[in-house]
């Protein structure tokens, strides 16, 4: 280090994003004694993947409402429990899922059990099922889904015709659901290796509608408020430099913001999405980044997912039923693999019920993956309410069923500071990718004179186990705000 930079009290660390994983970030560096911290926040309320809309009665969550393990092995479950958010969980046993056809029809429980073991025991398995089938060619979950999905065809022959086409729609739906937690077009496109590198952890996955909002806001109490700065979306970060500062201090990275605002920096932490560093990651940096990580953040899977809400004057459902799968009868998992605009609304697999009702009203949640997701963003809510209505009458064969009080759809893919909704493991792309776009800038064989630990990546997409989730934002916020305290403390 030059004397200049030895006058310095603290050194001084911007977070791009205050999405959870950069506001866990500037908590911890703050909580630790790292105090002098700015983060800069591109829209106008931090949170990012984390928000609140009002709709109906109350405020729904647009994006995470899921703790998925729900354990004390998950740092958000443990702080929701610190802060005392657990009081009330709305989703009761969470998952009594009655599944209706286009032909009227209601599942029989059993059948829906059955089908529902064997299409998720495929999707975990998918690359060992690979390995010991021999589908040495198989790259996506979809060439071990589909080659597994004929086999059970074959065994379903001797099924009653009406079971059998039951059966496969139930696949098909199940497919369309798995879609939706991976936030992809189709399986296709995520890699056999998905569920061997992303990490379960111990616990269900339990519906905290309004929940992640509020631990939001628990996060931000750490962090003074004039240290966040919103509205502010950042153009460039030029690092592997020499700025100085009016005080005559020396820093090795500027943030331009698109304001013409420029911040110095000793280290950056960048956690804008995955989506955004595809669409701007060519020249977001000067230097530009390395080729590998370059091409990283290109072959990464980023897909969208969005949530569209229907409020009615009363409820159609039974009581008892949390989640009401739709099921087209003439669909299999081997028909339907292009997108189909015309008739988005089929690749909705399942509506959930959102509890408690006095606070919400008789609400209901639909989710979509893929080019329908995108496509529904652009569609007014007119026409989207009335997809629904024409659906669930015909669902229900009662032409009488009201129409819908209010609709509401998610934006993730036209949100420009998302540009979709979470990441996976690409057919293109591999776990070691995702340490490949966490290595710190400089890479440590780039002239070594030069500062460490300038440009640091957090965010969903740089976890390799819990990529997607609010549990792996956080950890790698944690991880982040870590690695420069111990460059400081060991010092
Ligand atoms: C529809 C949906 C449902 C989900 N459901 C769940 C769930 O049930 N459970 C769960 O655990 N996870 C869920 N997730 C995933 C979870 O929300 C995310 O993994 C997590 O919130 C990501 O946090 P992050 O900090 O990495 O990124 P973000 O929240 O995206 O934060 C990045 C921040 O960077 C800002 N930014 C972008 N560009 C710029 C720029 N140029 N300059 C400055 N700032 C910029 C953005 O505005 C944003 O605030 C869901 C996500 C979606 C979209
Ligand atoms: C994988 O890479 C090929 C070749 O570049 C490309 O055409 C394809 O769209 C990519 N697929 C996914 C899912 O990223
Ligand atoms: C960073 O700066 C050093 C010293 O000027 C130089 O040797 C190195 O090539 C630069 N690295 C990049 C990625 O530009």
């Amino acid at each position: 280090m030059n004397s200049k930079n030895m006058l310095k009290k603290s050194p001084k660390v911007v977070v791009v994003g205050a999405g959870i994983a950069g506001v866990g970030a500037a908590g911890k560096l703050i909580t630790q004694g790292l105090t002098d911290v700015q983060i800069i926040e591109a829209s106008s309320q931090p949170g990012g993947r984390i928000r609140a809309s009002l709709f109906g009665k109350s405020a729904i969550d647009e994006g995470a409402q899921y703790i998925h393990g729900a354990s004390m092995k998950n740092p958000i479950f443990q702080l929701a429990k610190e802060h005392g958010l657990l009081w009330e969980t709305h989703d009761r046993s969470g998952s009594e899922l009655s599944v209706l056809t286009n032909m009227q029809k209601q599942l029989d429980p059993d059948v829906i059990k059955e089908v529902k073991n064997l299409a998720s025991s495929i999707l975990r398995n998918a690359h060992l099922l690979a390995d010991q089938k021999g589908y040495t060619q198989a790259k996506s979950l979809a060439d071990v889904y589909l080659e597994e999905v004929k086999m059970l065809l074959t065994q379903w022959d001797g099924d009653h015709i009406d079971l059998r086409r039951q059966k496969q729609g139930l696949l098909s739906m199940f497919m369309k659901w798995q879609c939706v937690h991976l936030a992809t077009d189709g399986l296709s496109e995520v890699s056999v290796h998905e569920y061997e590198e992303y990490k379960n952890i111990d616990g269900d996955d339990r519906n905290f509608q309004g929940l992640f909002p509020t631990l939001l806001q628990k996060l931000l109490e750490a962090i003074p408020r004039e240290k966040l700065l919103l509205k502010k979306p950042v153009k460039q970060i030029l690092w592997n430099g020499s700025f100085e500062s009016e005080d005559g201090s020396m820093y090795p990275v500027r943030v331009v913001c698109e304001d013409g605002d420029h911040i110095l920096a000793d280290h950056v932490i960048f956690s804008i999405s995955l989506g955004c560093l595809k669409a701007n990651g060519q020249s977001l940096f000067q230097p530009r980044l390395p080729e590998q990580k370059l091409s990283a953040i290109q072959s990464m899977g980023f897909g969208t997912m969005n949530k569209i809400y229907l409020e009615y004057e009363a409820p159609f459902w039974d009581e008892n039923t949390d989640i009401i799968g739709l099921v087209w009868e003439e669909e299999t998992p081997l028909s339907g693999q292009k997108p189909n605009l015309a008739e988005w609304w089929k690749r909705v697999p399942v509506f959930h019920v959102v509890r408690p009702t006095e606070r919400y009203g008789h609400v209901l949640v639909g989710t979509i993956s893929g080019k329908e997701a995108e496509f529904v963003e652009s569609l007014n809510l007119q026409e989207v309410a009335s997809s629904f209505t024409c659906l669930f009458r015909q669902f229900t064969g009662r032409s009488s069923l009201p129409e819908l009080k209010n609709v509401f759809v998610t934006k993730w893919f036209s949100n420009p500071y998302t540009r979709g909704s979470y990441s996976h493991i690409s057919i293109n792309s591999t776990g070691a990718m995702i340490d490949l776009l966490t290595e710190p800038l400089p890479q440590a064989t780039e002239g070594s004179s030069s500062p460490m630990l300038q440009v640091l990546f957090a965010g969903e997409a740089t976890h390799r186990s819990y990529h997607s989730t609010t549990h792996g934002a956080l950890l790698s916020g944690w991880r982040e705000a870590t690695r420069l305290i111990d460059h400081y403390s060991t010092k």
